[in-house]
């Protein structure tokens, strides 16, 4: 069974507010950042992908894009495309995140079509998943999940798969302060990668890194990392701060 490489992404989400404020997280997060336990991923906003690609593309940081849009090109206005974000570098693209799926309506179908575009296009898929306080508290954190991974990938194939990143990102533990404790992640992440099995195979599920992500900060991070299926994180807050991003990724 080969060892999963650890990998841990910072999304910036709609910060920093400047280029200038931009240009300096990204030169302090490549300098914590150092030759990290974890391979690392940053996500800047759209405008930023570009410049903050220059400063990083010397270090072992990769270029994220937070979202695409699933069509190609044309008259689609505000809407920016897989083929765009490529072309400045981008390896890693998130669909699904929480945010996007409550604040712009981004649904399950919207969802599995940015997710094929992002592998037809080249780029890695981190597709995020994740259940709300509500559906937490009635015990349907695994369904939801499920439900969510089976319209998410449907046409996916077992080999784009297999280099794919999934991030359960309970909706309550986002930007609350509230990790989810580790060992309760650990067993949604088992529970995630046998639902991976069932639907392609054991190996295919083997190969599939799973990033917790919900109020990761370095006082989380070690505990959160020695759990057998959590595969990396997928940090907000603490990735706006090149020192604890740093720590993350250098995570013990
Ligand atoms: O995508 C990362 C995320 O939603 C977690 O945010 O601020 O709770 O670390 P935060």
């Amino acid at each position: 069974l080969a060892a999963r490489q650890p990998i841990t992404g910072g999304n910036w989400k709609m910060n920093p507010t400047s280029l200038d404020d931009a240009r300096e997280l990204a030169k302090s997060v490549a300098a914590a950042a150092g030759s990290s336990a974890a391979e690392g991923i940053v996500f800047p906003p759209y405008p930023f992908i570009g410049p903050v690609g220059e400063i990083i593309k010397d270090t072992k940081l990769n270029l994220g894009s937070q979202s695409i849009f699933f069509e190609d090109k044309g008259a689609y206005t505000g809407a920016v495309s897989a083929s765009m974000v490529k072309s400045l570098g981008v390896k890693y693209v998130l669909a699904g995140h929480s945010e996007r799926r409550t604040l712009f309506k981004d649904n399950d179908a919207a969802i599995n079509k940015k997710v094929l575009k992002i592998i037809e296009g080249g780029m890695i898929p981190v597709l995020c998943i994740g259940e709300t306080k509500e559906e937490f508290d009635a015990n349907l954190c695994e369904s939801v999940c499920a439900i969510q991974l089976a319209k998410d990938l449907a046409g996916v194939s077992a080999a784009d798969v297999k280099t794919m990143i999934i991030a359960y990102e309970p909706v309550w533990a986002i930007g609350t302060g509230l990790v989810c404790p580790s060992e309760t992640a650990q067993k949604v992440h088992k529970f995630l990668r046998a639902k991976l099995a069932s639907m392609y195979d054991q190996a295919t599920a083997d190969a599939v890194r799973i990033q917790y992500g919900g109020s990761v900060t370095p006082d989380s991070v070690d505990e959160l990392m020695s759990m057998p299926d959590i595969d990396g994180c997928l940090v907000g807050g603490a990735s706006l701060d090149g020192e604890k991003f740093g720590r993350i990724l250098n995570f013990n």
